[in-house]
């Protein structure tokens, strides 16, 4: 049987679940120094002198480093290249890293950070997206405040209000979300012979590690070797910042010619790293009675804090996918990315959507409600079918599979029979049942063309056993599980003997960042297309060992080579056609690059094929909440998703599962709270609170196959959907149990007893 569809085991399972997998933590080598940094202790302000002699005084102290040290250039490369890996002339949030200490143990370099001395000027920060867009706060970035804007232009969105029967006009508020990914951020940097730097580490994207090391030591990068260590979670957390944390450790290596370790700490890791953007999103749509969509104008607003960073992708894809996966020829969509002073912000599963996805399924359970029509139904003439078009004027002509994903989910719901209005519920525990209905764009699309690319290697060693090399990275997610599945399949291969790498950047060229969902299709096609170069080798060989006739056609299919023709019934085992290649002296070993399907955006208008493809999802939430306590119990969660194919099923279901756990936590817990003076108070697991076991209620995933031609065995890529329309779908239900719609997330017992 191919490996492909089969809910295989995982390769990392037994290594994780018994603690035998290595974590950057559990590294070592000879001479290693430990590092610890000194942060600000304010929101904005000008640094006047660093005093650093009492650090350097304390026993077991090296070296304290501070932003002159560098010796390359202060700057991650990244979009803009605004972020530094030391604060030099200002410090721009609470946090912000000033100095690195490197000691002989952690302790030491932890308690000399504090005796770094500051000398700081504070200046009025901006700390909010509020008082970003007022005139009268501080200038932090350009003239505006504004690090990026996009516009969305399709038909006429003011004219055609005219001729809406019913305006509706919203305004809806997301916080921050942190990814509390299990092991925190941290980093080994050890230097070697002639120039050589290797840094081992917890992180998404290699490639952008393998940019900056060599951008801060100023060095070539083949002097760089990124290698990703088993990663405890990334989330999109571990998508930018580990560059800062390689950065600092492999300049300190650098400087003292010793390994150093940079292992931070929970505490400083939910203040300093970056989380999901708060969100402000004005929303204005017109309908006519029966519901259908005549005019949308949509205003979205995201907190970037400090620097730039990953704000333009992120608000680039929340813009795409502002309307939601609905059909209206009259749109109009503003987006703006606000510098503040606190912590950059950046990826987090959904990257910059679950914001506006928000805004958008709320809005039209809204309209629903006060047209009188069923939520479900609204989002049946509304969504998108094939031969539909998106906001950017994008024609869907293939795999499309909403309306199943909404068919499938209200059937396990038993929606009709369960919808009830809200003024039919007059208990003290209540009932409410929600949907919601969602498109992704699969990739970096159209606004990071340039990146979209992948390759990787594929050698078959003399036992017949197979070793790949790949450029995305495992962070939990299942990716080299699912890869060795498409490998195995692409060779012939059984899976057992399969076995793809961790990544490291001496085996495999720059093959963009672990995002987007985009590892199975990307990695998996240039698997493919590696496979495919070894099986034309191989293939000739089975033809010979088989003794087969020019006309015989054969296949090899999970370790064996055999005739097509049922009725031949011999076989010939993968390892005796590799032994032969072996023998006849050819080349064992092939490389795959993949670039992504063409796709396109006009900036000025906003208009084109923004993603090559998209992947749909449904939730029905069901909820039980208490009238006089306000608590919320999501009791069942229903998520039907069509991503193209299931290469592994089990896998699937864990990223459903896992998903849409962080979503009810966006929706129902999480915030980070702030003083007055922009510091953050709750920087804790006792204090930021999210959900557990505990809280979790049934879910129940469903698989929708509609395979995509470009796609790894038809799929497309689903990884972040799991969480992106969960909170709506809560919110939802929340509004049918109680007939109170929150629009400010999350969606707290407070908030439903107050209001
Ligand atoms: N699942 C686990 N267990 N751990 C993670 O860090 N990251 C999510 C998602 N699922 C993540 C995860 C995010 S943000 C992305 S972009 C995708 O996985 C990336 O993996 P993929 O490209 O293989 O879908
Ligand atoms: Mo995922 S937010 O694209 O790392």
């Amino acid at each position: 049987m191919p490996a492909v569809g089969r809910s295989v085991p995982r390769k990392d399972a037994w290594d994780k679940v018994t603690g035998r997998a290595k974590f950057v933590d559990d590294y070592s080598a000879p001479g290693l120094l430990y590092a610890a940094t000194v942060r600000s202790p304010i929101a904005y302000g000008r640094i006047k002198a660093i005093d650093t002699s009492s650090a350097l005084a304390f026993p077991g102290v090296k070296a304290v480093f501070l932003a002159k040290d560098i010796p390359g250039k202060n700057v991650n490369p990244l979009v803009y290249d605004d972020q530094v890996f030391l604060a030099a002339d200002e410090v721009r949030f609470h946090g912000e890293p000033i100095a690195i200490v490197v000691a002989e143990n952690p302790e030491a370099a932890y308690a000399a950070a504090d005796l770094v001395k500051l000398d700081l000027a504070p200046l009025k920060p901006v700390l909010s997206i509020r008082e970003a867009l007022d005139s009268d706060s501080s200038r932090i970035y350009k003239d505006n405040n504004v690090f990026t804007e996009y516009t969305i232009t399709k038909g006429d969105a003011n004219k055609a209000f005219s001729k809406a029967e019913k305006v509706f006009e919203r305004e809806y508020e997301t916080p921050y979300q942190e990814h509390a990914y299990l092991e925190t951020q941290g980093m080994m940097a050890v230097p070697g012979p002639e120039g050589q730097m290797t840094v081992y580490g917890s992180m998404q994207c290699p490639f952008y590690v393998h940019d900056a090391v060599s951008q801060i030591l100023g060095t070539t990068r083949n002097k760089v070797r990124v290698v990703q260590t088993t990663t405890g979670g990334g989330f999109g957390g571990k998508e930018d910042f580990p560059s800062i944390v390689a950065g600092q450790a492999a300049m300190a290596a650098q400087l003292l010619q010793r390994p150093v370790k940079l292992i931070f700490k929970r505490e400083e890791d939910i203040i300093a790293s970056p989380k999901r953007h708060p969100g402000l999103i004005r929303m204005k749509i017109g309908t006519d009675c029966q519901g259908k969509l005549i005019s949308a104008d949509i205003a979205y607003y995201v907190d970037g804090g400090a620097y730039a960073t990953l704000s333009p992708i992120v608000l680039w894809r929340g813009t795409v996918h502002a309307l939601g996966p609905y059909v209206c020829e009259n749109v109009l969509i503003r987006s703006f990315a606000m510098a503040t002073n606190k912590v950059p912000c950046g990826a987090y599963r959904g990257f910059g959507s679950p914001q506006v996805i928000f805004a958008g399924e709320s809005i039209i359970d809204e309209i629903a409600d006060e047209l009188g029509i069923d939520p479900v139904e609204i989002r049946r003439i509304n969504g998108l079918k094939l031969g539909d078009s998106t906001a950017t004027n994008q024609k869907i002509d293939q795999s499309c599979g909403l309306m199943e994903t909404i068919a499938r989910a209200t059937a396990a719901a038993d929606w009709k029979k369960n919808w009830r209005h809200p003024s039919k519920r007059t208990e003290k525990i209540r009932k409410g049942i929600g949907v919601s209905t969602i498109y992704y764009g699969v990739g970096l699309g159209a606004g990071g063309k340039h990146l979209d690319r992948a390759g990787a290697s594929m050698t078959i060693m003399k036992d017949g056993s197979v070793s790949c090399a790949v450029g995305n990275t495992e962070m939990g997610q299942g990716a080299r599980t699912i890869l060795a599945q498409i490998a195995a399949d692409a060779l012939g291969a059984s899976y057992d003997l399969v076995n793809v790498i961790e990544t490291d950047t001496a085996f495999v060229p720059d093959s963009g960042p672990t995002v987007a969902s985009r590892t199975t299709f990307m990695s998996g096609n240039a698997l493919i297309s590696a496979g495919k170069e070894l099986k034309t080798r191989l293939l000739p060989i089975a033809k010979d060992l088989l003794g087969a006739g020019e006309t015989d056609e054969i296949e090899i299919i999970d370790g064996f080579a055999s005739f097509k023709n049922p009725a031949k019934a011999s076989k010939i085992a993968f390892q005796d056609l590799v032994k032969e290649m072996y023998s006849r002296r050819l080349m064992p070993s092939s490389f795959g690059w993949y670039v992504a399907p063409d796709t396109s955006f006009d900036k000025k208008t906003g208009q084109g094929d923004a993603y090559f493809v998209y992947s749909y999802c449904t939730n029905i939430a069901e909820v039980e909440v208490d009238m006089e306590t306000g608590e919320i119990k999501v009791t069942r969660l229903i998520s039907a998703h069509e991503m193209g194919k299931a290469i592994n099923p089990q896998q699937v279901e864990g990223q459903i599962q896992g998903g849409a756990l962080q979503g009810l936590g966006y929706c129902t817990m999480e915030e980070i709270r702030h003083d007055s003076s922009g510091r953050m108070l709750n920087n804790a697991f006792s204090t930021y609170i999210l959900p557990t076991v505990e809280d979790s209620p049934e879910i129940v995933p469903i698989i929708v196959e509609h395979p995509y031609s470009e796609g790894p065995y038809g799929a497309k890529g689903f990884g972040e959907v799991p969480l992106m329309g969960i909170a709506p779908a809560v919110g939802n239900a929340v509004f049918n149990a109680t007939g109170k719609r929150i629009r400010i997330l999350p969606i707290k017992p407070e908030k439903l007893v107050d209001c």
